[in-house]
Order: C-alpha cells, then structure tokens, then sequence
C-alpha cells in the first residue's frame, strides 16, 4: 500500500521510449561498426531497463559492464558529491566504451564518471543517455546520444526511481506532488 502523496503522470510512452531507443541503437551501431567489441556501461541503479533495451537492438558485439555512483538518496536534491559504490568488472583501456545513463542532470555524476574513466585510457568514449535536463546543468557536459530533452521536472518509471518505487513502470511519468 504506498500513502505517499504524490500522483504519476505520463510524460513519455513505452511506444515513444521503444521507438527512440531504436534509432539510438541504428546511430550507435553505425558509428561502432568497426568496434572489435564495444564496452557498454550501464550506471546502475537507474539505467538497467534502457541498457538492456538498448543492447538488445544493437547490431555490434558487446561487453556489458556496471558501474554504481552515490544517487540522491530518498531526496529529489542533488548531494554533488559523487562517490563509487561498484566499479567496472572488467578493463577498459584501448577499448570503445559507451556509458548508459538514465538522467543527465546537473552533470555533476557524469562529470565524474568520465573523468575517472578517462583515467584509464579508452580508445573511445561516449555516452548515451535516456533523458536530458539541460536546464539543470551546473557542468558544462553533454552526452552523444540524447533519447529525449525535457523540462525541470522529477520524473519516475523505465528504470527511473523516486525513493526506490517506480522503477517498474513501463513510461516516464512525471512526479506531481499533492497537498494533504
Ligand atoms: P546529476 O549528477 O545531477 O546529473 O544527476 C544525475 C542522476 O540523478 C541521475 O542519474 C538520476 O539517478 C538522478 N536524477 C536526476 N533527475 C532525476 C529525476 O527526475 N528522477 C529520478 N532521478 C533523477
Ligand atoms: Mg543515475
């Protein structure tokens, strides 16, 4: 029974998300085709169900790697501090690594990521990433694949949690909080 007061509405269907990650994966694949194997990162917790869409539409040989970051906590608030919680399994220096974000926010966690990923010396790496808020940004950081830009809002569903809940939901909804 969730007496949390806050309602979801629906911002992007499962059809619009099933679509873009389609073309994502064309343009991916098509950049990566001469890759021996690319390295995808997925940042856990909030992009395991893009990553395991995106993967599976994608036309090259992959490695699937995880890589978990701090988040937010049970607060719609950016702490800024960024720690590692699991690093990569596997190596990734001379390789082609994609990272797969959910949210690209204020930048501060992909700022982050890149630079200690850098550290090690990729052949190449980009970053994919769900959703964009670009009025957010505090770091001057962009992904190279943006599936959808949208507006200052908290949003839920696809991978995407608030306080560990909705993760589940097949679209992103946005959270609208309700007077009680
Ligand atoms: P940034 O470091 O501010 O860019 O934050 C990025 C991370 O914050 C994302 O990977 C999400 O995990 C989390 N985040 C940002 N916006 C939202 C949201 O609207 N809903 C849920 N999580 C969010
Ligand atoms: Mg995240």
């Amino acid at each position: 029974m969730d007496h949390s007061n806050y309602v979801i509405d629906q911002m992007i269907s499962a059809k619009s998300i099933a679509a873009r990650v389609e073309e994502l994966a064309e343009e991916i694949s098509a950049k990566y085709a001469d890759t021996d194997k690319l390295v995808v990162v997925g940042l856990l917790r909030g992009s395991f169900v893009f990553i395991s869409d995106l993967v599976r539409e994608l036309d090259l040989p992959v490695e699937v790697d995880f890589l978990e970051t701090s988040s937010y906590g049970n607060s719609t608030e950016s702490s800024r501090e960024v720690r590692i919680l699991k690093d990569l399994r596997g190596e990734i220096e001379g390789r082609d690594v994609l990272v797969v974000e959910d949210i690209v926010d204020t930048g501060h966690t992909l700022n982050h990521v890149l630079h200690m990923l850098e550290s090690r010396q990729p052949k190449r790496l980009d970053v994919c990433a769900l959703l964009d808020k670009p009025s957010r940004r505090e770091v001057d950081i962009s992904a190279s694949w943006t599936g959808f830009e949208i507006p200052d809002e908290f949003v839920v569903g696809y991978g995407i949690d608030y306080a560990q809940r909705n993760r589940n939901l097949p679209y992103i909804g946005k959270v609208r909080f309700i007077e009680s």
